[in-house]
């Protein structure tokens, strides 16, 4: 096989005390025998067993007659039991124990699915069975993975190798394809979108018949495990397929194109979800060519994938890339409400704005996109990327579940009780059930899929996340923990002070208070602080020899006031913000003295100082794992670790050295300083 098998990993034994005496699946659910995702359940059951308890599984077949795998329960021997329970939750299951069998109960089959990964996951953490008792319902209704692959195979910020959808621009389904399905589908993922956003090239082709019959072959295999494929459209794919003149989504021919094009597609394709568009955003196309909105542009496309149920997930990351770093008045930051919310209620029933977490761009820290809050009549969904651009590139550890659930748990302030980002995205807030989370993958065809071993962390952490948002960041982590390494104390420990610490200690040695970037322009794997400075990106933080930050108050660009109250008026006065954003909504002098009593300047030499200290630490308790983990992971994870211990050096002596000069003041703990 070549690759890993992650948390799905069954050669590890487990002690089997807990799972004595279970010798039967039993499936109790009519016909069966056609549902794949009942059989893939049964299986990965059988697998699971087989591996990790040394025990064949015996499959017992109740309800429909004559199937060859029908066997008598002797009486003795406990059994796993997949039980049909009308009336409950979509995608729920009921997971517990009854006089010694372990029964999985759903009202539908992907719930049956999840029931049985978790009852894995009990064996793997070796919990006691025969108190199980576990009732879970996902929450947001969509749990997405983004893809940014190619068809040439490379992947757009992708750390881990290259795509394993996609050679040479042909689609490949092998067995990594369904033991990507099987890992997705374990944490709870549901829907996925193969290639990039930015579609070009052969991808634009994705939709017509050179690969519309591999296509329906992947979204079968992903069918199998409960995850709907989509795919990222071309907006101008009637111009570059060369069949029409323009992509006017108020012309009726563009318009018709679509129609048919749509038949076509779902007529060939027929569990599709839908599509992902990326337009008029980077240089893609979009409706801003013709004079016509956003909404016009989604609605066009979700009229003609209706009447197949295809959904169309519109991102709301547009902005301008053509700005004047002179220009003090336009903000980037303030684009995608700027061009979203007047649209607000116009979108169709089956269009879902996605919006990524922040009105930059991914970075270690920003405020909540104030769309959230801010559309009230419209399906959102929120975009998040574990694939760390901007945050390490999966060389450095940052486990990023901890800024998720802060993202999630923001009070938006759009109504009395149901008002936090995870209301909204979860449905609560305006009852919709076209909504939930996405987030950019961090896969590749590397043998461990993440090249940081440890980023695994971040693709389970995400799906049982948007599967159980109410879980802490420490929960997942070592859940995460235990399923992949097992059950070792010390492992268990040290893995989760390196998880737990790596996001704070990221955000303190690399940009400080909110500011942001401070990345080498491209490929984005900093520091420099001046690297977006002076470009048409819209990204700067204005520093001079007195201070440093962006004035985006009522007094500078006004987004401050883009939220509600009362979160505009605390973002809108330097006195009230929050310190670790305070850059990002204002230009402050150095000597400003922050809530936490330190000095602007001092605090950025300070957590620059401290966070190299945590990766120090972070370091040193990583080695001491040596023979605690399999050796190929643990060298793997050593070079990584290593790599960030003197990467966070360069950051800490580039940015500390670099407001040294500008603002002539000293350290006041006289740390050398260059
Ligand atoms: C970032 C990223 C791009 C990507 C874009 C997007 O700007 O650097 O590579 O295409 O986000 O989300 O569309």
């Amino acid at each position: 096989m070549g690759y890993e098998q992650l948390w799905l990993d069954y050669t590890r034994k487990v002690s089997g005390r807990e799972t004595e005496g279970i010798i039967y699946i039993c499936v109790g659910i009519p016909d069966a025998e056609k549902d794949a995702l009942i059989q893939n359940s049964v299986k990965e059951l059988q697998e699971a067993f087989a591996g990790m308890v040394g025990r064949e599984l015996t499959l017992r077949q109740e309800g429909s007659a004559g199937t060859g795998a029908a066997q008598a329960r002797t009486g003795e021997g406990r059994e796993i039991r997949l039980v049909r329970r009308e009336g409950m939750r979509v995608e729920s299951y009921h997971l517990y124990c009854e006089k010694g069998d372990i029964v999985i109960e759903a009202s539908d089959s992907r719930g049956i699915l999840y029931g049985a990964f978790d009852l894995i996951r009990q064996v793997k953490m070796e919990n006691p069975l025969h108190l199980l008792d576990r009732t879970n319902a996902p929450l947001m209704p969509m749990r997405m993975l983004d893809h940014w692959d190619n068809m040439d195979g490379s992947i757009e910020r992708g750390y881990s190798g290259e795509s394993f959808f996609f050679v040479k621009d042909q689609i490949v389904i092998d067995e990594r394809t369904r033991d990507y399905a099987r890992l997705a589908a374990s944490v709870g993922i549901n829907a996925v979108v193969i290639n990039n956003v930015n579609v070009k090239d052969a991808a634009t082709w994705l939709i017509t018949d050179r690969y519309l019959d591999q296509v329906k072959q992947l979204s079968e295999v992903f069918a199998g495990y409960g995850i709907r494929l989509f795919l990222s459209l071309n907006y101008a794919a009637p111009m570059e397929l060369g069949e029409l003149e323009s992509a006017d989504p108020l012309s009726e021919e563009v318009r018709g194109w679509w129609h048919e094009r749509m038949k076509k597609v779902f007529g060939k394709v027929s569990d599709l979800g839908g599509f992902l568009i990326k337009a008029d955003s980077e240089g893609r196309p979009g409706p801003f060519t013709y004079g016509r909105t956003h909404a016009d542009g989604a609605n066009m496309l979700a009229e003609a994938a209706a009447p197949y149920g295809g959904t169309i997930i519109w991102r709301c990351f547009v902005y301008n890339c053509m700005q004047d770093w002179r220009d003090y008045k336009t903000d980037r930051a303030r684009s995608g409400y700027d061009n979203f919310m007047d649209l607000d209620g116009k979108f169709m029933d089956n269009v879902i704005l996605q919006i990524k977490n922040g009105p930059m761009d991914f970075q270690v820290r920003e405020p909540v996109h104030p769309l959230f809050g801010g559309l009230t009549k419209t399906n959102q969904m929120l975009e998040v990327q574990i694939a760390q651009e901007y945050t390490g590139q999966q060389r450095h550890l940052c486990y990023l579940i901890p800024m998720f659930k802060e993202i999630l748990g923001f009070r938006t302030y759009v109504k009395e009780e149901t008002d936090t980002v995870m209301d909204i995205v979860s449905g609560r807030t305006f009852g919709q059930r076209n909504c939930g989370m996405a987030a950019v993958a961090n896969t590749g065809n590397d043998d461990n899929w993440t090249g940081h071993d440890m980023a695994a962390a971040n693709w389970y952490g995400f799906g049982r996340l948007a599967f159980e948002p109410e879980l802490t960041a420490e929960e997942i982590a070592r859940e995460w923990i235990r399923v992949t390494y097992g059950n070792d104390e010390q492992v268990e420990e040290t893995m989760m002070f390196l998880l737990m610490s790596s996001w704070p200690a990221y955000e303190s040695y690399t940009s400080p208070l909110g500011i942001g970037w401070m990345v080498s322009p491209n490929n984005h794997y900093g520091p420099s602080v001046d690297g977006y400075e002076y470009s048409r990106w819209g990204t700067y933080h204005r520093a001079d020899h007195q201070g440093i930050g962006v004035d985006r108050s009522h007094e500078g660009t006004g987004y401050a006031m883009l939220y509600r109250k009362p979160n505009a008026s605390v973002y809108d006065d330097k006195e009230k913000c929050p310190d670790e954003l305070l850059l990002f909504f204002h230009h402050i002098p150095y000597t400003w003295k922050l809530r936490s009593g330190k000095t602007v300047i001092q605090h950025i030499y300070d957590s620059h100082f401290e966070g190299v200290e945590i990766v120090d630490e972070m370091v040193e308790q990583f080695m001491a794992l040596q023979g605690r983990l399999p050796e190929a992971a643990y060298e793997r994870m050593a070079r990584r670790f290593l790599e960030q211990k003197e990467h966070a050096r360069e950051w800490r002596d580039q940015i500390n050295a670099y407001f040294h000069r500008k603002s002539g003041i000293l350290d006041e703990k006289g740390r050398e300083v260059y």
